[in-house]
């Protein structure tokens, strides 16, 4: 289950049920101080922090935690993990326990949460209905061929450890942003204006957002917390035949609904 973004203020009735009638709670949090809270709501919570190490690599780590997941729910025990915003966003180690558990027959169901997305939207004023918006894992930006439309906004996610082939590093530096950049910059020009955006975690934090151009990317500090948007560039294009051909309906159907034809 997702406990949100925000320690107490995002955990809704259902989920902290969940937690409650648990017999083992399995605690991917973000923040020390929301894991020492969710110790206070079960007395058996068991960090998965402990698994990550720099130079270890993630899949190694993320395959460890669903063991222990797993190895608990064999034992025949209630099993909760509680990963900080949702579970199932960026988020591997989630989806294949279910998957695991529910192929080796167990009953599993995956409890959303309010995920870094969620808060974006409401800090940054971001309507992702208004022009389209697309998600990417920064690195595969990087790792393939993906098409970018610029019209839409692009949230960019795990920019602080963008081009990390190893998947065992906790941050990459400017010299990988600088690959990320020119990659941007077929799409966008380099004076547009981007967001580094890191939502509260903690009720006495304020979002921190930053706005610098694209150019600076490589040169500003990314954390792993941050998430970094562009905004559309250039206005939609209208697509002239596919609206010539809705009128060309339109008329069709008035008339079919005014009994003309
Ligand atoms: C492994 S993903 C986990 C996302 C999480 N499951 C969620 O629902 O938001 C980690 C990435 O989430 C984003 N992220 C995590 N914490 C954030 C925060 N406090 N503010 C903004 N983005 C955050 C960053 O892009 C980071 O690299």
């Amino acid at each position: 289950m997702g406990l949100g973004m925000t320690l107490g203020s995002h955990l809704g009735p259902l989920a902290r049920s969940y937690i409650e009638q648990a017999d083992v709670v399995f605690a991917g949090l973000s923040d020390g101080i929301v894991e020492m809270w969710l110790h206070k709501m079960h007395p058996d919570v068991r960090s998965l922090q402990p698994y990550y190490r720099e130079g270890k690599s993630r899949m190694h780590t993320y395959r460890e935690m669903v063991e222990a997941i797993l190895t608990e729910v064999r034992a025949g025990k209630r099993v909760c993990g509680v990963f900080y915003g949702h579970p199932g966003v960026f988020a591997w180690a989630p989806h294949k326990s279910i998957e695991v558990a529910r192929s080796e027959g167990y009953e599993a169901h995956m409890e959303p949460g309010i995920s870094a997305e969620d808060c974006l939207y409401a800090d940054l004023g971001i309507d992702p209905g208004r022009y389209g918006c697309q998600h990417f894992e920064a690195s595969q930006l990087l790792f393939y061929k993906r098409r970018i439309d610029p019209t839409a906004y692009l949230v960019l996610w795990q920019v602080g450890l963008v081009g990390d082939q190893s998947l065992a590093r906790f941050s990459t530096g400017p010299a990988y942003r600088e690959l990320l950049v020119e990659v941007l910059a077929r799409e966008y020009p380099l004076d547009h204006e981007i967001t580094i955006y890191r939502g509260a975690t903690l009720p006495i934090q304020q979002p921190r957002i930053r706005r610098i151009r694209l150019a600076e990317l490589p040169q500003a500090e990314v954390g792993m917390e941050d998430t970094v948007v562009l905004p559309p560039v250039g206005p939609l294009q209208p697509d002239l035949e596919m609206r010539a051909r809705l009128d060309a309906l339109d008329k069709v159907e008035i008339k079919q609904d005014a009994g003309v034809l």
